[in-house]
């Protein structure tokens, strides 16, 4: 059992394989946070907590005359409200009689075998034949009755600890949840760190930034109805000095696609608060007498061998323990998307000439994007009407997928499900399936509007529309997208006073959407999109093996995408595309960027010189040769995009150090600048291995190549790429 109540000393202990997490309960019954690090098996930190009389921190009413308890310079398991504990609060009731107070104590906890699950939210499980245990402690707010349930998963092979919270109203009134974070981590000394996070924007998704941990709220946040291209849930705390390769690192990822919210506060003290949930604002849930709710979970991880480790762990966590479709450990096939070459213009017989084409580069499947369906010739009309615009797919869906397969390749489809046009049908007849406050206009954004998806009825149309395409002909695969951020907040299933529910129940309803498409067709592709990688978040991952990663095809950029994505998603979760934006790069090093993902073309086949074809056709081949390395493999950031360098590099090897893979693409070379030497990761020292790339046949020891490393040529065009196969001999 890898959690351990010490009945005495009044502990209870998380171990995973090399972490310890530690929780006492202490003064008062309040819940102390003790310590999150290196393991340590039998340990008592009880002693870590010291106290003293500090001006403006108050003390508990029943610690009676005691000056030197306060809950603002303790660490907490979860906060109080209203308690004398200043920092950002985990936790925001407004209580039966009108108070804004949870004074949480120590009820009762109960430790069991398995993965916990939770009811209305994706949740990480057990891989099979995995040990995982659960944890849920529950605090209770004597006077109100209202309970916070803290939930754990300790994954011990794995080095995760997942967390959830659920808010019990056991009072005899209503009262209104106002915050409720999954998990806070309260480190007693948090000064000397960085904040790691992946702001971006549209087209330039998950830019990695770091930055150093002031004494204030630091706040990372999406209100944008979706986990957004601005920001992504996951944030990393690390010792000033933590470099990939060593230093203590603490991570946060939020199981959630909506509204969410991260704060790290640095206080007076230096004492530091981590902290992950739904974002309070515009949130106000109404939970009357009996109910609870849930929040969605974290999955958090520490580890003191710095940043590659931590992405190491939170792959392995992501191909294992979110999502049960047979594609997670399978090839994928090299796809052909028409949105690039094509966009909506596009007939049955344009589309099976690309196929043709495609099929010459060993394309395995096409994918038809948007534009086939209700009437749709430009991005004004159309969406809602699920069902195919005849005029353009003249011989019938049916008929269509039936010559694309007859060229021995699959068919893929394109949705935008969440969405609605003005003009549709959909529209016409359902006004009020919108989100659109009463007496006010409803923000455009690419001239559509959100759907609402809290709505049963809106819920049940999209599963009954989208179903009835994807069963009634052969589709292999489908790109879920949705192209706007989500405003106006308001149902109109809903009374005034529950408004404030309603981004949480809208993303529910879409969990609830994803279920009844998703999971009903086990035999599918889904590949997850957002205007490109706007909600590319680990809640989508429990659904799609696959996320566009971005609409940005640009390859030189790609290296920074791929670089900040790759520190929490593995990159075989980034749908990555050659396509014709940057002509001045060459073909080959767009095909090296985006082996760096799943790899797929995007441009008109049907243009392309034989030489081009030839090309791609062999890229495709080594593609598939280096994709099971690349999907199973240890992934190895080599050098930093962001900082000026003549090249950027990556590696995957094998779990067993037999195999790798190194490339290498010159993004800028400086005239007449010194011998550039890359150090390869991850090998074994004391082994042989082959390397081999283009005009490069060496043999040489792990040792050599980790600690020596790798001359890189200088004497090639800009742009240009390598790429180095490693083998054990
Ligand atoms: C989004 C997607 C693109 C494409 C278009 C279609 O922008 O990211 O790949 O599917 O929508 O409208």
């Amino acid at each position: 059992m890898a959690i351990i109540f010490n009945e005495e000393k009044k502990t209870i202990s998380l171990h995973t394989k090399n972490t310890t997490y530690q929780m006492k309960i202490g003064n008062l019954d309040y819940v102390n946070h003790l310590y999150y690090g290196p393991k340590m098996m039998d340990a008592d930190l009880s002693y870590m907590i010291m106290q003293y009389d500090r001006g403006f921190s108050g003390n508990p009413y029943d610690s009676l005359k005691e000056r030197t308890f306060s809950l603002d310079a303790q660490p907490q398991e979860y906060s109080t409200l209203q308690q004398g504990d200043f920092r950002t609060s985990s936790i925001e009731v407004i209580n039966a009689d009108g108070s804004y107070s949870f004074n949480g104590r120590y009820k009762s906890h109960k430790i069991t075998e398995g993965k916990y699950d939770l009811e209305t939210l994706p949740a990480a499980f057990a891989a099979e034949g995995e040990q995982a245990d659960t944890l849920e402690l529950v605090l209770e707010d004597a006077i109100s009755g209202v309970e916070v349930h803290l939930i754990y998963g300790v994954f011990e092979e794995k080095d995760v600890i997942t967390r959830a919270a659920k808010i019990v109203n056991n009072s005899e009134g209503d009262i209104h949840v106002k915050k409720i974070m999954s998990a806070t981590i309260d480190f007693m000394n948090g000064a000397n760190m960085d904040l790691f996070h992946l702001p971006g924007r549209y087209g330039q998704e998950r830019q990695a930034e770091r930055s150093a941990i002031t004494h204030q709220i630091n706040t990372i946040c999406s209100g944008r109805g979706s986990s957004s291209h601005q920001q992504n849930p996951f944030i990393a705390v690390c010792d000033k000095d933590a470099t990939e390769d060593a230093g203590n690192v603490y991570a946060m990822a939020l199981m959630y696609s909506g509204n969410f919210l991260a704060e790290v506060e640095l206080d007076q003290y230096d004492q530091l608060r981590m902290q992950m949930g739904i974002n309070s604002k515009n949130f106000d849930y109404l939970l009357k007498s009996g109910e609870t709710f849930e929040g969605p979970e974290v999955l958090m991880t520490f580890t003191n061998e710095g940043f590659t480790k931590m992405s190491h762990i939170y792959h392995d966590f992501f191909r294992n323990n979110l999502n049960k479709s047979r594609f997670m450990h399978e090839a994928r096939p090299i796809l052909i998307n028409t949105w690039e070459a094509a966009f909506m213009d596009f007939d049955d017989k344009k589309l099976v000439e690309i196929a043709k084409a495609a099929k010459k580069m060993g394309v395995e499947m096409l994918v038809m994007d948007d534009g086939w369906f209700g009437k749709r010739d430009d991005d004004n009309s159309g969406l809602g009407d699920w069902f195919v615009n005849e005029n353009k797919i003249k011989c019938g869906l049916n008929e269509l997928v039936k010559q694309i397969n007859d060229l021995d390749m699959k068919f893929g489809i394109w949705f935008e499900p969440e969405m609605v046009s003005e003009d549709s049908d959909l529209y016409r007849a359902h006004p009020d399936w919108v989100m659109e406050i009463p007496g006010r206009k409803a923000v455009r954004s690419r001239n559509q509007l959100a759907l609402d998806m809290s709505r049963k009825e809106v819920q049940d149309y999209l599963i009954e529309s989208v179903n009835k395409i994807l069963d009634n002909a052969n589709i292999a695969y489908m790109k879920w997208d949705i192209n706007r951020s989500v405003t106006d907040i308001w149902s109109n299933a809903l009374a005034a006073d529950r408004q404030g529910e309603v981004y949480h129940r809208h993303i529910l309803g879409l969990y609830r959407v994803m279920d009844g498409i998703i999971k009903t067709h086990p035999d599918i592709l889904f590949e997850g999109c957002s205007g490109g990688g706007g909600r590319y978040d680990a809640a989508m991952m429990c659904y799609y093996p696959q996320y566009w990663v971005s609409d940005n095809t640009k390859p030189i950029d790609n290296l920074k995408l791929h670089y900040g994505t790759s520190f929490l998603y593995p990159v075989t979760s980034m749908g990555a595309h050659v396509s014709d934006a940057s002509p001045f790069v060459p073909f080959e090093t767009k095909a090296v960027v985006a082996m760096c993902g799943t790899f797929g073309y995007e441009l008109d086949a049907t243009h392309l010189s034989d030489e081009v074809v030839e090309a791609c056709a062999k890229k495709s081949a080594l593609y598939k040769k280096y994709f099971p390395l690349i999907l199973e493999g240890d992934y190895y950031r080599l050098t930093n995009p962001f900082a000026l360098s003549n090249f950027t590099a990556w590696e995957s090897v094998s779990k067993d150090k037999k195999d790798a893979l190194v490339s290498v693409v010159i993004t800028n070379l400086t005239v007449n600048g010194p011998q550039e030497y890359l150090r390869l990761k991850g090998l074994d020292a004391a082994t042989m291995y082959e390397v081999t790339g283009e005009n490069v046949s060496l043999t040489l020891s792990g040792a050599a190549l980790m600690y020596a490393g790798l001359p890189i040529p200088r004497e090639v065009p800009d742009f240009s790429s390598m790429q180095f196969e490693i083998k054990a001999m």
